[in-house]
């Protein structure tokens, strides 16, 4: 197995770091427009793995012809929103650079399986998809795995119990309107609405929503890195491990959920061809009023691309 990650930032270079600490596959490839940043990064990478006991070889360049017959490629790269940028400016500036990155990298890998990080999520998969007119099986979307792991830490931490024995979905779109499905979500098995009172768990849905701010405005400088890359490399090992494991992840939707034409954070079987079938699971009225709210904000962004034009 080969891994290309684009974008040697925080989320790329740590995701690459996983991937080969894991020894999730044989060759992980780091790509950067910066000329130094992957070669010298791969090369720090490369220099663990003695330490840590992996085979993984890891490289890094600023072109694509190391990249070729990539397995898997992780998409990363792209700017985050800075002062004085709007939401749509950041949308037009990097729906660019996905669609140059992603062209490139497709002319190299044509086969492999695409799983999308770059920001605003929805729109970037749907670039994505758009650009190789790849099957919608290959080309999916990192957002719900990160919110869902966030959801499950912080109900974790309300308890007092191991985050292993939260499971939870969260659903729609990456943004303000995503969709945490507390009647899904059981610890240990009971449902969470015996453990917990409603008000509670309105405000742990609330503080899910905005776990990408509560980062940056700790950070100040950059947005979170650690959940997002460990989130990605485990959708890259439910691949590359065929395990067949129910991820929330951002796809193309063709009528399921009641949603055509948009590409939205939804539980999908996770395995050896990418998205092995989405996993459909019935909604009361208001949480399917909620999805078709975050899929239509998801729809609305979609829509205002200019750079297929
Ligand atoms: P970063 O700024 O640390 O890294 C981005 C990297 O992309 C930089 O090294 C930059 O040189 C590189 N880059 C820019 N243009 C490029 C091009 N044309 N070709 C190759 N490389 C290029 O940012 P970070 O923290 O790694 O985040 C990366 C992206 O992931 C951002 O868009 C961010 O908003 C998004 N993100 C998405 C999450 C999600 O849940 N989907 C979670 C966290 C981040
Ligand atoms: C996050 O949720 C920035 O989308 C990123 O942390």
């Amino acid at each position: 197995m080969k891994v290309t990650v684009i974008g040697a930032g925080n989320v790329g270079a740590t995701a690459a770091q996983k991937l080969a600490y894991d020894s999730l596959c044989k060759e992980v490839v780091l790509v950067d427009v910066v000329e130094g940043v992957p070669q010298g990064k791969a090369l720090d990478m490369y220099q663990a793995m003695p330490v840590i006991g992996s085979d993984t070889r890891i490289t890094g360049t600023n072109t694509y012809d190391a990249t070729e017959n990539s397995d898997i490629v992780i998409m990363t790269a792209g700017l985050p929103r800075k002062p004085g940028m709007t939401r749509d400016d950041l949308l037009h500036k990097n729906a660019e650079i996905v669609k140059s990155c992603i062209d490139q990298a497709y002319a190299k890998s044509p086969n492999a399986f695409y799983i999308i990080v770059s920001n605003p999520l929805d729109v970037m998969t749907y670039v994505a998809l758009k650009t190789t007119g790849l099957p919608r099986h290959r080309v999916l979307g990192m957002a719900g795995v990160l919110d869902t792991a966030r959801y499950r830490t912080f109900l974790a931490m309300e308890l007092n119990v191991s985050v292993e024995d939260i499971q939870a979905f969260v659903l729609g779109g990456h943004g303000d309107t995503m969709v945490p499905l507390p009647r899904y979500t059981t610890v240990a098995g009971v449902p969470l609405p015996d453990l917990l009172p409603q008000e509670r768990i309105d405000e742990i849905v609330k503080r899910t929503a905005n776990g990408g701010l509560e980062i940056v405005n700790f950070l100040k400088t950059g947005s979170a890195f650690y959940a997002p890359s460990a989130s990605a490399v485990e959708m890259a090992e439910c691949i590359i491990r065929d395990k067949r494991r129910i991820l929330p992840c951002a796809v193309a939707l063709e009528g399921e959920f009641g949603l055509s034409d948009v590409v939205c954070g939804v539980p999908i079987v996770v395995g050896k061809n990418g998205m092995e079938r989405i996993f459909e699971i019935k909604l009361t009225a208001d949480e399917q009023d909620a999805l078709n709210k975050s899929a239509g904000d998801v729809k609305s962004n979609m829509d205002k691309l200019t750079v297929f034009n």
